[in-house]
């Protein structure tokens, strides 16, 4: 049985007085109605220590939003940020390969697996971003697209316990637009599969697969209750105390 998995990513938002706002909203929140699922917060790098030690003490675990595919943990790469230095402030997961950071900074498959790879040598847990675009959909590519993404940007050295693949659809990121729960339940199903061939199929089977984009709390629980929906990976709504609370909690 895979525990479900609730986790915010912040993306280029937040300052040092209204995070730790959010925060500690969250924080009391939890504390009032206490949820079965993982809760998991990414702010930006710049935040993750501060937010790191308020959560101390709670069941919220801290995650960087990526990390460097620089073969070493230190040296002369200026600008980036090693996997290692992340687990140092207190992070334990690190998302890679976001659709962001694919589109805007070119990040390949061959990255993506790099930084994934860095992830689980620094004994963090990868959460590694998949998903098409609108015109991969309507071109009847999805499954193909995500499945050639699975199997080129996921690190195979795992039992699959620190590994967490999220299926963003870019085209659902920020809009609104949320697929159908056919369309969620087709494509986790067939993330599974791939797994499976990558990993074999007990590591396949406890790797946690993530539905994110536009998850809000009118459409958590549909989403998070379709077959291999093991958590929400959530953007927009997660910079509101009350509507990721919402959403943790339809996992009482
Ligand atoms: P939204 O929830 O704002 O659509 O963003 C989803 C996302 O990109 C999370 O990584």
């Amino acid at each position: 049985m895979r525990q479900k998995l609730i986790a915010g990513n912040w993306k280029m938002n937040g300052l040092k007085a209204d995070s730790q706002e959010l925060v500690a909203g969250i924080l009391s929140g939890l504390r009032a109605t206490p949820v079965s699922a993982d809760i998991l917060i990414c702010p930006p790098f710049t935040l993750t220590a501060s937010v790191a030690v308020a959560v101390q003490g709670s069941p919220i675990c801290v995650g960087v939003q990526d990390v460097s595919d620089a073969p070493k943990s230190s040296g002369a790469y200026t600008g980036e940020i090693s996997a290692e230095m992340a687990a140092d402030i207190g992070a334990t997961y690190a998302i890679v390969g976001h659709s962001e950071r694919r589109a805007m900074y070119g990040e390949s498959n061959t990255v993506v697996r790099a930084k994934a790879e860095n992830v689980l040598k620094a004994g963090l847990t990868a959460i590694v971003c998949v998903g098409e675009t609108l015109e991969e959909r309507e071109s009847g590519q999805a499954l193909a697209v995500v499945g050639e993404q699975v199997m080129h940007s996921c690190p195979t050295q795992t039992d699959g316990t620190n590994l967490v693949v999220a299926y963003e659809p870019v085209w659902a990121i920020g809009t609104g637009k949320v697929p159908t729960t056919a369309d969620v339940a087709e494509m986790h199903a067939s993330i599974r599969a791939r797994l499976n061939d990558l990993l074999g199929h007990e590591a396949a089977e406890r790797v946690r697969i993530l539905y994110g984009g536009s998850v809000k709390p009118a459409n958590a629980a549909e989403l998070l209750s379709v077959s291999d929906v093991d958590g929400a990976l959530i953007g927009g709504a997660s910079l509101k105390a009350a509507d990721f609370l919402a959403i943790a909690e339809t996992q009482k």
